[in-house]
């Protein structure tokens, strides 16, 4: 089990993919970290969400400290995601039970302070010259990354949707409805 944990995120487009990535690797709580009010999952988020918040253990604190309590309650170990040349590499984690992933916003990154009371800082690879992941893509290749089990590990295979929609590649049953793009 995994949380994501969304540190003062602004774009309803980045929320709203998370969220539905999220839901697709099986993620437990969604935890929304410095919000000034709960997130409005309204029509900007929820085109790109589609929804799928209502499947969602929706967890909002307001500030960092209690972050690291509400991880030390429900056994969750803070795992940074983020850009520092000290940092993991994506690839070579062995990942802890229940890691809660935590992804800074658009505007900055994750503080020095807060990075030193995470157990772990992970950084994606990157080979060209570009500063930075969008944040929703690089929480779609890291929780990708928890769900295969880390560095070394067979790729997971889905289980009940992908596993429905191959057999209706087959012939066996009918595709679901849901227009998805
Ligand atoms: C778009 S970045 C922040 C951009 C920042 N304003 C800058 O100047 O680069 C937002 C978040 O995405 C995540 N992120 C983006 N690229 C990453 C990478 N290569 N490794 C780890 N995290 C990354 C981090 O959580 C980061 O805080």
């Amino acid at each position: 089990m995994f949380a994501t944990v969304l540190h003062e995120l602004k774009s309803p487009q980045n929320v709203g993919s998370i969220v539905r990535t999220h839901v697709a690797m099986g993620g437990g709580p969604l935890v929304m970290v410095g919000q000034e009010r709960p997130w409005q999952f309204r029509k900007s988020t929820q085109a790109f969400s589609r929804k799928l918040e209502r499947q969602c253990d929706i967890v909002y604190l307001d500030e960092e400290a209690a972050f690291f309590e509400w991880c030390d309650e429900l056994g969750f170990a803070p795992v940074a995601i983020e850009i520092r040349p000290q940092a993991a590499e994506l690839g070579s984690i062995d990942w802890s039970e229940r890691p809660a992933l935590v992804f800074g916003n658009e505007r900055t990154v994750l503080t020095d302070a807060f990075l030193a009371r995470c157990d772990q800082v992970v950084r994606i690879p990157q080979f060209g010259a570009v500063g930075s992941l969008n944040v929703a893509i690089a929480h779609g290749m890291v929780a990708f990354d928890v769900r295969r089990g880390g560095g070394g590990a067979l790729l997971a295979t889905g289980r009940k949707y992908p596993e429905r929609r191959l057999r209706s590649l087959a012939g066996d049953v009918g595709v679901e409805s849901d227009a998805e793009s």
